[in-house]
């Protein structure tokens, strides 16, 4: 195998087998300027978090509304400008030239645009993100004509075999997004994000919008996908529930930090943190006997802002067991390898259920 060649002088090593590395990355919004001297207050979406993506595989992030999710999406892509981090990305080369690593964070307009034929996003609302006015095909074909591929009969012949590839008829090619249902024009959502043949696809909350029935069906079409072209998925959701059965890895986010981090089956079967544990009690068990001996945990407060967060651990102020005034206020818990493979980020890993609060089966 060619061993990568760096193309931006900033980049690090990544391991064979990873096609994104996120290292340390933040992002910062300004929001307002208070008082006399107008002083800048920044709100953190994304709190210094790192990642990997391993080829043909799928690391899921999760967590409620605000935690950074998108942020960290249209970071890693930089549809906005990270404020710092590293954000490695192999992009694979043809026969000729072997993959090339670049820190896309650094990436010159050159880089990006190249960047942007292997890495695609898809968003979570299939009516804001195409435009009513155009034509599946003209959706379609949209990043061919960007990066000047093929010509007209191509490039129509490239939209049948994507509508194909996502179960759609080559006859849909002609007709505007608002004659097809949620479920379908996510489809063809995803049909334009694989014109261009990438190796990583971002899914920012690609099934939310859409009915239970259909979510299935499109988390199967996403699975047969990455089975049949090898894809590498980041992929988004609030629930751990709509994970379950897309993921490789699970990365639990909250107030722009990953608290918790391990292989899909140990997160499930074995979850530490206490808002693993909260998110995890809502995920509905198909035994009947089981789901009646559980307890839901409610989370009583709302979410801090990310302008002032809280001291110590961020999640202190909703966690039923913090011990505050004391280590969860005082000292921040890195997020460190609790067993193999299994990374968490709390001062009192709670590997039994949460005592008195949730019943284990
Ligand atoms: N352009 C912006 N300017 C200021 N604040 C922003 C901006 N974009 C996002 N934020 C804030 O950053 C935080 C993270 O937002 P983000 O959209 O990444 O969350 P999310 O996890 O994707 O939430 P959801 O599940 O609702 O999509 C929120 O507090 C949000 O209000
Ligand atoms: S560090 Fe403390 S407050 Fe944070 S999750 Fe762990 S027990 Fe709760
Ligand atoms: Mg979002």
């Amino acid at each position: 195998m060619t061993s990568p060649q760096t193309q931006t002088s900033e980049a690090t090593h990544i391991n064979d087998g990873v096609i994104l590395r996120v290292e340390d990355l933040t992002k910062e919004f300004l929001v307002q300027r208070r008082g006399i001297k107008r002083k800048a207050q920044y709100l953190q979406a994304v709190a210094g978090i790192s990642f990997e993506v391993r080829s043909g595989e799928t690391l899921s992030l999760v967590g409620e509304s605000g935690c950074g999710k998108s942020t960290t999406a249209r970071a890693v892509l930089r549809l906005i400008e990270p404020t710092s981090g590293k954000v490695i990305f192999r992009m694979q080369g043809d026969e000729s030239n072997g993959a090339t690593l670049v820190d896309i964070a650094q990436a010159s307009t050159a880089e990006l645009r190249l960047v942007r034929r292997h890495a695609q996003i898809v968003f979570q609302d299939p009516i804001a993100s195409l435009n009513p006015r155009m034509t599946v095909e003209a959706i379609i074909s949209e990043p061919l004509v960007a990066h000047r591929i093929g010509n007209r009969k191509e490039r129509a012949e490239r939209v049948r075999e994507l509508l194909d590839l996502v179960g759609m008829k080559s006859s849909h090619a002609q007709r505007h997004p608002r004659s097809f249902s949620g479920g379908q024009r996510q489809r063809i959502g995803i049909a334009r994000a694989l014109a261009l043949h990438p190796s990583l696809i971002i899914l920012d909350e690609p099934v939310s919008a859409l009915d239970v029935s259909v979510q299935a069906q499109v988390l199967n079409l996403l699975d047969d996908l990455q089975n049949k072209l090898g894809l590498s998925y980041l992929f988004i959701a609030h629930d751990l529930a709509v994970v379950r059965h897309v993921s490789t890895d699970v990365a639990v986010m909250y107030l722009g930090k990953i608290v918790e981090k391990a292989e899909r089956n140990e997160l499930f079967k074995s979850p530490v943190h206490p808002y693993t544990h909260a998110l995890m009690s809502a995920v509905p068990i198909p035994d009947p006997v089981i789901e009646a001996g559980r307890r839901r945990i409610i989370l009583e407060s709302e979410i801090p802002s990310a302008v002032n967060p809280p001291s110590g651990c961020r999640f202190r102020t909703r966690c039923p067991i913090a011990q505050v005034p004391g280590p969860c206020s005082e000292e921040e818990p890195e997020l460190r390898e609790y067993s193999p493979g299994h990374m968490l980020a709390c001062h009192f890993p709670q590997p039994d259920g949460m005592i008195g609060l949730t019943s284990k089966s």
